[in-house]
């Protein structure tokens, strides 16, 4: 077999063979099939698609590309999630210990993340003590403990994805939905669990800005999980203003605290229930979407979330306590309001805007060298749909630099607009495939 005849295939909008496709992923992994040949390849992919056959079969090559996790030592149904990310996500911060609380046992490997605030493992960081180095073995051990651990991606973690990635992103081939899919899914189904269930997002401030893209791409990733015998389901939600208010790693750890206490914000809370109702039924703990959502509520009411999250947060060498003082939580040395020029109505919140506040305070990485600052971020007063007064605050901006807080300031102030009439909300929840 040789790459030129598959790229030749491609070009030609012929389909990729199982073997054809195996062929190149084993081969480009290997280092024997240059990166000129497969980008000529992605270009073609790009331009002429791949059927849900070549899709299914590019996702089982390269999630087989390094080690599969074999999670079978770990008693139950394993449910991952998955959110394909967003400004202020935070939700695996309360939805894991939700759904754990529940007797799903939660196994997942989560990341640091390039982009507005950090991933998972960094947020988790805001804990002092709190690592996520741990071999497989020991991982196993804490689920059946406790039923929640939360370890790192390894670096055998689907090699073949992590190559490719790597170049589509240099070689604007990134936005293909078979890729999209493909790379998301290998990465889940490496991971080891039985289930699997998605977050993906929609809006300005989501990888896919349109609506029906986030549908397309949930329906692909849906059919991919489940062509690879794997119960797999996807919400399709809202993130078109940020989801909750806190966008910032410490800021967000503390308002999922805040919500395990029952006093969270109202959109992140539901996301979280729509979310766990999924996770509960996928790990047939309940029968019903009613009994599922009761269970999870329960937890939060009789407090056993938030003692799961300390647990969890203790098993990993975090500091517990801050569970239970969230205040003590990493906090910048200096903070900016930034108020309503006029009376009306929020209208629309940028994004992508307000995670690049944050990002300039400090939170997020702009490389994988950056240094995370845990203690920076913004806490908005407002969404989208409220009432404002002229003078009234809109959002509350940490830093522990003046300049950099005083240019997040002028950014945000752009970034949230008012109305004179009121503006209807959006609804969160946009679809779901179950
Ligand atoms: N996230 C991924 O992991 N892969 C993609 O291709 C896009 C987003």
């Amino acid at each position: 077999m040789r790459m030129y005849d598959l790229i030749m295939k491609k070009r030609n909008r012929m389909s990729l063979s199982r073997e054809e496709i195996r062929f190149m992923i084993q081969h480009y992994t290997a280092g024997f099939i240059p990166d000129y040949q497969m980008s000529a390849m992605m270009m073609a992919i790009y331009f002429n698609g791949m059927n849900d056959e070549e899709t299914l079969q590019l996702t089982m090559a390269m999630a087989e590309s390094g080690d599969l996790l074999d999670l079978s030592a770990i008693d139950g149904i394993k449910v991952d999630k998955h959110s394909t990310g967003g400004v202020g996500d935070k939700t695996s911060l309360a939805l894991t210990p939700m759904v754990a609380a529940c007797g799903v046992p939660v196994a997942k490997m989560s990341g640091r993340g390039l982009g507005h605030t950090g991933g998972t493992i960094d947020k988790l960081e805001s804990f002092p003590g709190f690592s996520v180095s741990m071999d497989t073995n020991q991982f196993m051990r804490q689920v059946n403990d406790i039923g929640i651990a939360i370890m790192g991606q390894t670096k055998d973690l689907a090699p073949a994805d992590k190559k490719l990635y790597a170049l589509r992103d240099v070689t604007a081939t990134v936005d293909n939905m078979s890729l999209i899919a493909s790379s998301i899914m290998s990465k889940k189904l490496a991971s080891g669990a039985d289930a699997i269930v998605l977050d993906v997002k929609t809006g300005s401030g989501a990888f896919m800005k349109e609506e029906k893209d986030a549908f397309a791409l949930a329906e692909e990733m849906v059919r991919i999980g489940r062509g690879a015998g794997r119960d797999t389901r996807a919400v399709i939600s809202d993130m078109d203003e940020p989801l909750g208010y806190a966008i910032g790693n410490a800021l967000e750890v503390k308002e999922a605290i805040d919500t395990l206490n029952g006093k969270g914000p109202e959109d992140f809370l539901e996301l979280c229930l729509t979310l766990g109702t999924s996770m509960v039924l996928a790990g047939k703990k309940a029968e019903s979407e009613e009994e599922a959502r009761e269970m999870l509520l329960e937890k939060i009411e009789n407090g056993s979330a938030l003692r799961k999250l300390a647990q969890f947060v203790k098993a990993q060498g975090g500091d517990e306590s801050l569970v239970f003082e969230s205040e003590r939580l990493p906090r910048a040395s200096m903070e900016k309001t930034v108020t309503a020029a006029r009376d009306g109505f929020v209208s629309h919140i940028d994004c992508d805007e307000a995670g690049i506040c944050s990002l300039i305070l400090g939170g997020g990485r702009e490389t994988k060298e950056s240094a995370i600052d845990l203690s920076v971020g913004l806490l908005l007063s407002k969404k989208v749909g409220d009432m404002v007064k002229q003078g009234e605050t809109l959002a509350t901006l940490y830093g522990n630099d003046a300049a950099a807080l005083s240019e997040a300031v002028e950014r945000y102030k752009a970034a949230c607009h008012i109305t004179e009439g009121p503006v209807e909300k959006r609804s969160l929840i946009r679809g779901m495939i179950c």
